[in-house]
């Protein structure tokens, strides 16, 4: 059995309207990650990918495989998962079962899209169709995820400027990062003045339609010993995984019961024997403020209920300085969703990628955390809370269960 599962390769694609299909995209990515592994395409022996809403095909993984050249080989495992905008990382959690089962020694995990060069109303009316039956109006991504922020200001007292503060914090990071899609930091006078999308919901703090496309080569750490010049401390350890669900859309009646970030977290610590206090970066999904405010309550940032003073602190910080230090709020150095770029389901990938740049000290001057992190924490979310995937990457307690 292998002794620990390690990301030994990352590739990504730019972000932004990049006029090519979301299979090229993949293959680039795969590519990339491959070239970073010190891998070629007959060293893969299996391939996971995440379904595209721009070509949405059936058993996309099979498709990229038999168009890659991947095969037909007898030493291959090839698997489509769909858990929406949690795919990355139910995926990155699958592919170490399948390493620590002893089914491969390594696994490529793809997510590409290309949302961007679609036609909005294509985008529009395919985005509305995946929450078909929520009785949302359109666009209803947004307006679902509004009936939840207006659940829960009225619950615990989030104001309308604290929902702001979290894409104004990202823009700060995103104009920082050469990839990101947001080139300057913008304030909260700007949010709530861009275009009302849903009553408490304004563009800028949506989810940015983007073309992209990432990918992770994963294996064993013996396979990365035996057969890869990269050294093991450059492939941060896959710690542990969990993964809940929750229903498609909200309830008539929103409550508790919908949420399942905070029950994958707690599969995530307890298989790995930690807790938050052990994690030094977060990588938290965005897609909408309140999606944020959720997970910095259910990984145990900050107390139920606290979250949106737990962000206006932070928001204050910069107010004063005019300048956010990663150290001063470890997370989502990227940009995250609205300010980095969302290609559907890719964005959790976004946030595996900067949380390896986090743990190997490759984020860059701008971005770098100091001292390196030693672990980091990614929360992909699908549909509207409707998948909740967590992963625990970097140092691992290994012996314990799992690792
Ligand atoms: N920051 C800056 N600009 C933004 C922005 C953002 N976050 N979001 C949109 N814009 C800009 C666009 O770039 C565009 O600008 P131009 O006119 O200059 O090109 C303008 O706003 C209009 O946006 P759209 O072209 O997208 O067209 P629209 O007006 O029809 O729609 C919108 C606006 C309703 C906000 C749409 O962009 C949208 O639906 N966004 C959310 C996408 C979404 O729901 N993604 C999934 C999130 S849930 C998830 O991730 C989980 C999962 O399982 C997939």
């Amino acid at each position: 059995m292998a002794s620990s599962v390690r990301i030994a390769g990352v590739g990504a694609t730019a972000v932004g309207r990049l006029g090519r299909s979301a299979e090229e995209l993949a293959e680039t990515a795969l590519d990339r990650a491959l070239a970073d592994a010190g891998m070629g395409r007959g060293d893969l022996q299996g391939l996971i990918a995440v379904p595209s809403l721009s070509n949405p095909t059936f058993m996309q993984a099979h498709q990229l495989a038999t168009r890659m050249g991947l095969l037909p080989r007898r030493k291959m495992i090839v698997r489509t998962i769909d858990t929406g905008g949690a795919g990355p990382i139910t995926s990155l959690g699958t592919a170490r079962n399948m390493i620590l089962s002893g089914w491969t020694d390594t696994v490529a995990v793809v997510a590409s899209d290309a949302v961007l060069s679609m036609d909005r109303e294509l985008f529009r009316a395919r985005a509305d169709d995946s929450v078909r039956g929520s009785g949302l109006p359109s666009p209803s991504i947004p307006h679902g995820y509004d009936r939840v922020a207006q659940w829960h200001m009225a619950r615990h007292g989030v104001t309308r400027e604290q929902l702001a503060m979290v894409p104004v914090l990202f823009s700060h990071f995103a104009a920082r990062h050469p990839d990101a899609m947001c080139r300057r930091p913008f304030s909260v006078e700007d949010v709530l003045a861009s275009p009302r999308v849903a009553p408490v919901t304004n563009v800028l703090e949506c989810a940015r339609r983007a073309d992209g496309a990432a990918a992770l080569v994963i294996a064993s750490s013996s396979y990365v010993r035996r057969q890869l010049a990269k050294p093991l401390e450059l492939c941060p350890a896959i710690v542990s995984t969990g993964e809940a669900s929750g229903p498609l859309y909200p309830p008539a009646e929103i409550g508790e019961e919908m949420f399942s970030c905070e029950r994958a977290a707690h599969i995530a610590f307890e298989s790995a024997q930690l807790s938050v206090r052990d994690i030094d970066f977060f990588a938290l999904y965005d897609c909408f403020p309140i999606c944020f405010l959720r997970a910095l309550e259910a990984v145990g940032c900050c107390p139920v209920g606290e979250a949106g003073r737990f962000v206006e602190s932070a928001y204050r910080r910069l107010a004063a300085t005019g300048r956010l230090a990663p150290e001063e709020f470890p997370f989502n150095t990227h940009g995250g969703l609205a300010c980095f770029g969302a290609p559907w389901e890719v964005p959790a990938m976004y946030g595996v990628l900067e949380a390896v740049a986090q743990l190997t000290a490759r984020a860059g001057a701008e971005r770098q955390l100091s001292p390196k992190p030693r672990r980091a924490l990614v929360y992909g979310n699908g549909g509207i809370f409707s998948a909740s995937a967590v992963a625990i990457l970097g140092d691992g307690v290994y012996g314990a269960r799992g690792c």
